[in-house]
């Protein structure tokens, strides 16, 4: 089994989902951020993950975009935070309407999240509910040590982890521990997928941070050196304060932490000293030490080998993205 197949089952089901439809400003923007595609990995992942245990995915496809439009929902009120202009190559939401129409349109997406896991079986019901509230929570956690970063020179590369770990890597674990439970995993096995998931988010976010600095802005969808500008606390700029010379350093401090005067210049000059300090085959390394720590976790889960291909495949396909 490829992927498109499991990748065509959730495009058919979200060219079905409907979100609501009126006043139009509410629900537009919804529809527009969904048509705009992504990767759609999460729903992915949960699909991949129950069908190690069972062929019958039709139970699974609510709760699966359950996980999509949560995302999709963080992604709203993430580009407000960023104050991103581009989103899949697309104006973000609230540049094309504002950040109030970006702010209720997200709220009502996380509300029809909770919908769309309430078609689980009732007997899963409370345990499904729960993981995903904490899951919820933290991200929410990890946005706000993401923009507490910001302000604060301080930061070390093991708070950077654990800061990535909750915005972004526990949404990609209860993915798969979802898909997991809901095809009717053991709880260790359930268990191991989650760390699985855990190990790959951790990898794709190190991935991203990589590509908002060496990304092609055509192909990412976002704009390019959006970090930089932002003093995001990133492996890339702490790796790259921690092994700085002096002069170097002062470079850095002239731009990290300064009011912006020039926001290409800005990212010509830390994107020069991550070329001096080879930064990028240093993050390109972490990001392989967490793929291979993740494949540790999926080789335990006690299914046939054949049956674990296609997510070993997506998980490879993250670790090299381009977009
Ligand atoms: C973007 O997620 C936010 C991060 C966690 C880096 P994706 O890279 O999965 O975005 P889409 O859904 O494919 O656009
Ligand atoms: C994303 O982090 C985490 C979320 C919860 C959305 P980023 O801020 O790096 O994501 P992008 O690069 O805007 O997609
Ligand atoms: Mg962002
Ligand atoms: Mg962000
Ligand atoms: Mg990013």
């Amino acid at each position: 089994m490829n992927l498109s197949f499991f990748s065509d089952k959730i495009t058919a089901a979200l060219a079905q989902q409907r979100y609501g439809e009126a006043p139009e400003a509410l629900y537009e923007p919804i529809r527009y951020i969904m048509a705009l595609g992504g990767k759609r990995i999460r729903p992915l992942l949960t699909l991949l993950g129950a069908h190690l245990f069972t062929d019958d995915l039709d139970p699974i496809i609510k709760p699966a975009l359950g996980t999509e439009v949560f995302h999709n929902f963080t992604l709203l009120h993430d580009d407000i935070m960023d104050q991103a202009p581009l989103r899949r190559g697309q104006p973000t939401v609230h540049e094309k309407w504002n950040a109030n129409v970006a702010i209720l349109s997200g709220d009502v997406m996380l509300v029809r999240a909770y919908e769309l896991f309430l078609d689980v079986q009732p007997e899963l019901l409370a345990t499904v509910l729960r993981k995903f509230s904490q899951t919820a929570a933290e991200v929410c956690e990890g946005q706000q040590w993401d923009m507490n970063f910001e302000t604060n020179e301080q930061v070390s590369i093991p708070q950077y982890l654990d800061m990535i770990r909750l915005k972004t890597a526990v949404l990609l674990g209860f993915c798969l521990e979802l898909g997991a439970l809901l095809g009717g995993a053991s709880p260790e096995a359930a268990d191991h997928l989650r760390q699985f998931g855990t190990d790959i988010g951790l990898a794709f976010q190190l991935r991203d941070d990589l590509l908002d600095v060496y990304g092609d802005a055509a192909t990412f969808g976002k704009r390019v050196g959006g970090d930089i500008v932002s003093d995001k606390k990133t492996f890339l700029l702490l790796t790259a304060q921690a092994q700085a010379d002096a002069a170097q350093r002062a470079t850095l401090a002239r731009h990290i932490g300064q009011p912006l005067a020039d926001a290409d210049a800005k990212v010509q000059a830390v994107r020069a000293i991550y070329d001096e300090l080879n930064i990028r085959p240093q993050t390109e390394s972490l990001i392989n030490q967490y793929f291979q720590d993740a494949l540790q976790h999926l080789e335990r889960v006690p299914v046939a080998a054949g049956r674990k291909e296609p997510l070993r495949q997506l998980a490879l396909q993250l670790m090299e993205r381009e977009s």
